[in-house]
C-alpha cells in the first residue's frame, strides 16, 4: 500500500508524528505531502517545512516528503498513492474530515481515505497552539520534534521577520 498524508504542517507537531509513525507501520510507503494553500498565512516557508519534516522522519525508511500545490487527489494520482491518511483528534476534526473526504471521493473514488484516531495525550496539540506557546515565551519541546523546536525558537526569537 502506498499512502499519502497531506497537510499544511506549519509546523509539524508530535501529533502529526504520531500519525506518521503509525501510518508508516501499516503502509509499505508513506508520502508526507505539504500541500500549499496560497491563501493560508504561514510562519515557515515550504522549503523550511520540507527540511524540518525530513529531519524528523529520518528514522523511518519508508517515509518520503514532498510539497505540492493543487488538489490532493491529483498529487496522489501522480505519486501512484491510492490511500489518503488523516488524523482525527476530536469531533471537530471529524466534521471537517468528512467534508474533505467526501469531496475527494467525488473527485476520485479509487482513492480511499483512512483515518487514524490521535493518541489521547497528543489530541490537544495543533500547529497554532505550538506557535502561540513559543511566541508567548514558552518552550515547545514536549509538543514538537527537536528539529522543529530549534527552528521555532530561531524563527520567533532569533528573527522577528515573517511572523
Ligand atoms: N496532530 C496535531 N495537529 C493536527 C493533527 C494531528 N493529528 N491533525 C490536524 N492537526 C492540526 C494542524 O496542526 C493544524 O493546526 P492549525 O489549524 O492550528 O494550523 C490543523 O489541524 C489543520 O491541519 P492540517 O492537517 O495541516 O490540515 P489543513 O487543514 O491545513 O490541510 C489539506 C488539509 C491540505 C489536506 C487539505 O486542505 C487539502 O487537501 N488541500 C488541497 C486542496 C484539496 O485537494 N482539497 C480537498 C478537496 S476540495
Amino acid at each position: 500500500m502506498k499512502a499519502c498524508y497531506p497537510g499544511t504542517f506549519d509546523p509539524l507537531t508530535n501529533g502529526h508524528m504520531d500519525i506518521i509513525e503509525r501510518a508508516a507501520s501499516i503502509a509499505d510507503e508513506l508520502i508526507v505531502a505539504i500541500m500549499v494553500n496560497p491563501d493560508k498565512r504561514v510562519l515557515f516557508s515550504v522549503s523550511e517545512r520540507i527540511d524540518m519534516i525530513k529531519e524528523a522522519v529520518q528514522h523511518l525508511p519508508n517515509v518520503a516528503v514532498v510539497a505540492s500545490e493543487g488538489l490532493t487527489v491529483d498529487l496522489c494520482r501522480r505519486l501512484g498513492a491510492n490511500v489518503l491518511i488523516r488524523g482525527i483528534r476530536a469531533v471537530m476534526d471529524y466534521e471537517y474530515e468528512l467534508q474533505q473526504s467526501t469531496a475527494n471521493m467525488m473527485l476520485d473514488d479509487t482513492i480511499e481515505s483512512i483515518f487514524l484516531v490521535a493518541t489521547p495525550e497528543l489530541s490537544f496539540i495543533s500547529s497554532s497552539v505550538v506557535k502561540n506557546l513559543v511566541m508567548s515565551g514558552g518552550d515547545a519541546e514536549k509538543f514538537v520534534p527537536n528539529p522543529v523546536n530549534r527552528q521555532l525558537k530561531e524563527k520567533i526569537h532569533g528573527n522577528h521577520s515573517g511572523i
